[in-house]
């Protein structure tokens, strides 16, 4: 009765630390973040030249192995993705037991968890080349699984990957074509797809990246841990953000109601707050904001959208927060999904489709950490917790006579 329950089966000392802002889950070389400087590297090369000078494809490689492609080695790797961007036909079977109007990130959950039945015995997770082929199998269907939710999702026919295109615009192409019209690739727009890809390529020991080491670590299916991820990703405080975002500057409509979103987001009895905005490791400008802002005005100028209104209302917006003293003592600043509602919205993408089409991106950073896990060898993640609940109690005294 003297003992203090907590400490039973504890060994030594452990650190108390809900939402591990100060622990590190493990060791990484893939991704780099300096929150303080605004600071993003991957494999050592900013975020910014990446998006500019590099492409999807690219940077996936060099999240996966570690180095830039050589040319060689860039078309192999482009040659095996194309080699499985289909999905098996009874995948298409599977969309149709899903209510018509499901989220799309529920059904992509659903789908993806479903492709682990297809893979389930031919995957050795400790065999190098086993995860290879995961990552690639991964890599290539994603966008296929993801233009089949939007098509299921407004009732047309699914449409098959084009393996001349690129990346981003075999994407395009499956979303926007129809069995009635060609689509015609917007260079701007396949180019403005590809950046918000790599912007959201991968980024540490985000929540979503965290599930899928925690789910890898016990030796589970590649599939279902990237459907672990699938599920993190989706809420508001994460990549649920970006359809958050717009809804929220749809909201605002105009300028001028601006101010009072400002007033809600400060008052502490207000569960309101400013959605794309803030971030958990960067205490200053997301550098992926920057590129997404930029590639924003492209996007709009290529469609002759200049005087989008809610461009205008995130501008302004962008412009009194960073003047203001609350987000300025907070360093609340713009984070990479203030602006790529915006360009989404003007590609024509419905916004349920965002946050699916971060999973997409994501997909890529997800299986390097899955990958990097088990090269390092895994260690089945386990944290601790500090019982807060009864001592022990006697459950014969307390039967029903
Ligand atoms: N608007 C208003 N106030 C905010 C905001 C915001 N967007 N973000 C944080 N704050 C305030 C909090 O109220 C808190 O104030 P307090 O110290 O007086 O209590 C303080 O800033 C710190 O906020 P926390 O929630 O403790 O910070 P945390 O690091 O846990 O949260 C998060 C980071 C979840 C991203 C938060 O900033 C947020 O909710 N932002 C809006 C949602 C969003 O844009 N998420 C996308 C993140 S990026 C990504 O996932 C790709």
């Amino acid at each position: 009765d003297e003992i203090d329950i907590r400490t039973l089966g504890s060994k030594g000392l452990f650190t108390f630390d809900p939402g591990f802002t100060s622990t590190a889950s493990c060791e990484s070389k893939i991704t780099y973040i300096d929150g303080d400087e605004g600071i993003l590297l991957h494999r050592g090369f900013p975020i910014d030249q990446l998006a500019k000078e590099s492409n999807f494809l690219e940077v996936s490689y060099l999240l996966l192995y570690g180095e830039v492609p050589t040319q060689k080695q860039y078309d192999d790797f482009r040659k095996i993705v194309e080699r499985h961007t289909m999905v098996h036909e009874q995948i298409t079977r599977l969309f149709h037991g899903f209510r018509r109007d499901s989220h799309p990130m529920a059904v992509l959950c659903g789908v993806t968890g479903a492709l682990a039945a297809f893979y389930h015995d031919s995957i050795d997770v400790e065999n190098e080349r086993h995860r290879e082929i995961a990552a690639y199998r991964l890599l290539s269907k994603m966008p296929t699984v993801a233009a089949m939710c939007y098509k299921y999702s407004i009732g047309q026919p699914f449409v098959y990957p084009r393996n001349e295109l690129s990346y981003a615009g075999n994407f395009l192409h499956m979303m926007f074509a129809t069995p009635c019209e060609e689509y015609i690739v917007n260079p701007v727009l396949e180019r403005a797809m590809d950046r918000i890809l790599i912007l959201h390529a991968d980024h540490e020991q985000n929540a979503s990246t965290s599930t899928v080491r925690t789910a890898g670590s016990s030796g589970a299916n590649p599939f279902a841990c990237i459907a672990a991820g699938i599920a993190s990703l989706w809420g508001p405080a994460h990549g649920g953000a970006n359809e958050a975002a717009l809804k929220m500057l749809e909201e605002i409509s105009s300028v001028e109601h601006i101010p009072g979103f400002i007033k809600r987001a400060k008052d502490k009895n207000d569960s309101f707050r400013l959605m794309g905005f803030g971030h958990r490791v960067y205490k200053n400008y997301d550098p992926r904001a920057t590129v997404m802002r930029d590639t924003c005005h492209e996007v709009l100028k290529e469609l002759d959208l200049k005087d989008n209104n809610l461009l205008e209302v995130a501008m302004e917006l962008e412009h009194i927060a960073l003047n203001d003293p609350y987000f300025i003592e907070k360093k609340l600043y713009p984070n990479v999904d203030f602006y790529s509602g915006i360009i989404l919205k003007a590609m024509g993408i419905p916004s349920s489709m965002f946050t699916v089409i971060f999973a997409m991106a994501r997909t890529v950073g997800w299986i390097a950490h899955w990958n990097e896990m088990h090269q390092d060898g895994i260690k089945i993640a386990r944290p601790r917790q500090l019982y807060t609940g009864y001592d022990k109690r006697d459950f014969h005294s307390q039967l029903k006579k």
